[in-house]
Formats: structure tokens, C-alpha cells, sequence
């Protein structure tokens, strides 16, 4: 599909992610996701890196417009679907919130319930795509999409050709499903629950979709740009919660540690980030490293959060504490912003 680079511009923002990108365009290490046949017909050179600020603004750097499919970016907006609803207990009771330490087709089930660890790995979403409401898995999927796009700020489509390349190869997530099934954590018909996770994960966005999606959960469920709530606070606030415990999979501790941001990253070479009440991004190029994140985006998101301290457990400066010095407490409180 044709799409266009962005064209450079001299506004400070724009400018300071042209530079994360260029200083990274000699990082070559990677391949390409294989396992689904069709993701390794991309051009391995695209690279794009937006970001959306809580005013709507998008910045952007690259190959910002270049179509690819979300795959597991998708995990916690559906997640955040899941929840808005059927809530958060009744979601819980169907898939945890405990980071599973393994990659993200592990097979690993909670003993006992039967329970997917969590709901950014594989078989954690296959079961929230199953709780998102519709009485048919058409209708699930149309909410799904819809869902997505609200997210997103535009309608989006699917990948028919990765949609049916997931389907024909994807007896791992099938084996999952059945056990799921059988464990009594997935109901209703395996192939058709299945059918709607793979079109979830075929569905296209671009770069600065992700980083407006991405803005939509920073900012507490309402879209930057088209001004919609998509969500209510407390389901966005849950979603960034396990995305920053469990989104980077078997690299999650580590990423907290080092970049520190709520993240999840997706087999198609795509990574969102949200930093909580300041903006989203999105990072796209498509050369994976070995546990299926992209190499580039990982290293375009340590750049942004060392070099402007955007890590959330960074502290704050005393002066801009949000809570008054003990010498003020029983006094009426106040902002100190
Ligand atoms: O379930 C799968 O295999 C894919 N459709 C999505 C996997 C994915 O993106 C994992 N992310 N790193």
C-alpha cells in the first residue's frame, strides 16, 4: 500500500523525533516475524515514530502512515472493551493480572481455574475478545472494530491476506484455545472465538493511530482528537496498570526498569506507549528481536525516556509535590502546582 514519509518540519517536537529516528536507522539486528507467513512479505526498512499529546496535537517522524496490522498492540484496547463491558470483576474472573514471565504464546494456566495469566498475553486475550459484548461473533468483531477505531479517532479495516495467513498457521493459539476450553476459561465455539482474535489482530493502523490510541488511554479513556470517550477513567487506569506489568512480556520487568512506561508491543513490529495524563506514542519497523519486539522501537523508546526523564517512578521535584508538606497537614489542602 502507498503511503507517504512525513515531511520534515522545524517544530522543536518533531525535530527532537527526527533525531531519535535517524540516530537509530544504522540499527539493523532483527528479522522480520516469519511464523505467520504473510508479515514477512514487509519492507524491513519502514520506521515511524509518533506521538500524540493530550491536546490532540500529532507529531510524527518517518514512515508515520505506512499501513501494518496491529497484532498484539491490540491486546489491551480490546482488554479495555472487555471491561467497559462486563467490568472489572466479572473480567477477572475469566483472566488474571499477574505478568507471566513468558513469552507470549506461553502456555502456562492458572491450576485450578483454568485462568490465563493475564490479559496481554496470548491466551489471556483470546478469552477478553470472547467478553467483549455481540451475540454473534460477527457482532463481536463489529464492536471490536469499532472499538478500535473510536481508539484509533478514524474507521479501520482489516488485512484480509494476514487474517487468512493467522488462520491457516496458527495452530499454537488453537491448542491454547482448546485447553482454555476445555479448563472451562474460554466458552462458547473454539473456531469462532478464535475466528474474532485472529481478525482482531489483522486489523490496520498506522503510526500515529497507535500514538492517538495510545493519547486515548493517557489521557483516561477520552480520545485527544475527536474528543470521544471511549472508556471510563477507572477502565483506562486498569488497562495501563497491566500493560506496565505485563505488556512487554517476558521483558516487561526489564522494560519497566529501563523505559518505565506502560507499553505493549505487537509481532508486526509495533510498539505503543502511553505515559499516564501526557501522551501517546507509536513506534513501527517491523525487524523483531528474540522475544518478538522490535529492535528499533525498543531502542527509539529507551532514547525518549533517557533523554527526557520520562520514566514514571522517576521523582518529582519537591516543589511540584502534588500533596502539601506535613507542616500543612489538618490544613485545608491546596494545589501546589
Ligand atoms: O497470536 C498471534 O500469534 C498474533 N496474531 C499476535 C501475536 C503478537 O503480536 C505477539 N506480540 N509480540
Amino acid at each position: 500500500m502507498r503511503h507517504e514519509q512525513r515531511s520534515p518540519s522545524d517544530d522543536p517536537l518533531t525535530t527532537l523525533l527526527d533525531q531519535v529516528r535517524r540516530g537509530l536507522r544504522d540499527l539493523d539486528d532483527g528479522e522480520p516475524a516469519s511464523y505467520i507467513p504473510e508479515l514477512s512479505r514487509v519492507d524491513p526498512a519502514l520506521f515511524g515514530l509518533s506521538l500524540c499529546a493530550l491536546d490532540g496535537q500529532v507529531y510524527g517522524s518517518g514512515d508515520t502512515t505506512a499501513p501494518f496490522t496491529v497484532q498484539s498492540v491490540s491486546k489491551p484496547f480490546v482488554f479495555a472493551l472487555a471491561l467497559a463491558d462486563r467490568g472489572l470483576e466479572e473480567v477477572l474472573t475469566r483472566v488474571g493480572a499477574e505478568p507471566s514471565g513468558e513469552a507470549f504464546n506461553s502456555i502456562r494456566l492458572e491450576p485450578g481455574t483454568g485462568r490465563p495469566p493475564n490479559p496481554m498475553v496470548n491466551a489471556g486475550a483470546i478469552v477478553t475478545s470472547s467478553l467483549v459484548a455481540g451475540d454473534t461473533p460477527q457482532a463481536r468483531f463489529a464492536r471490536i472494530l469499532e472499538g478500535l477505531g473510536d481508539f484509533a479517532g478514524r474507521s479501520l479495516d482489516v488485512d484480509e491476506a494476514v487474517y487468512a495467513s493467522e488462520c491457516a498457521t496458527g495452530d499454537r493459539n488453537r491448542a491454547l484455545a482448546y485447553l482454555m476450553h476445555n479448563a472451562g476459561s474460554l466458552t462458547g465455539d473454539v473456531e469462532e472465538q478464535l475466528g474474532v482474535y485472529f481478525r482482531q489482530c489483522s486489523v490496520l493502523v498506522t503510526c500515529d493511530d497507535l500514538a492517538v490510541m495510545h493519547a486515548t488511554l493517557a489521557g483516561g479513556g477520552v480520545n485527544p482528537v475527536t474528543g470521544k470517550r471511549v472508556v471510563a477513567p477507572r477502565h483506562a487506569q486498569h488497562v495501563l496498570a497491566v500493560m506496565a506489568t505485563c505488556g512487554m512480556y517476558d521483558a516487561s520487568g526489564q522494560w519497566m526498569l529501563q523505559v518505565g512506561m506502560p507499553a505493549k508491543s505487537g509481532v508486526s513490529g509495533a510498539i505503543g506507549v502511553a505515559l499516564p495524563g501526557q501522551f501517546g506514542i507509536g513506534v513501527f519497523s517491523p525487524p523483531l528481536e528474540e522475544k518478538g519486539n522490535s529492535v528499533r522501537g525498543i531502542a527509539a523508546c529507551h532514547l525518549l525516556s533517557d533523554q527526557f526523564g520520562l520514566h514514571l517512578m522517576r521523582a518529582v521535584d519537591p516543589q511540584r509535590r502534588p500533596l502539601p508538606p506535613r507542616s500543612l497537614h489538618g490544613a485545608p489542602l491546596r494545589s501546589l502546582r
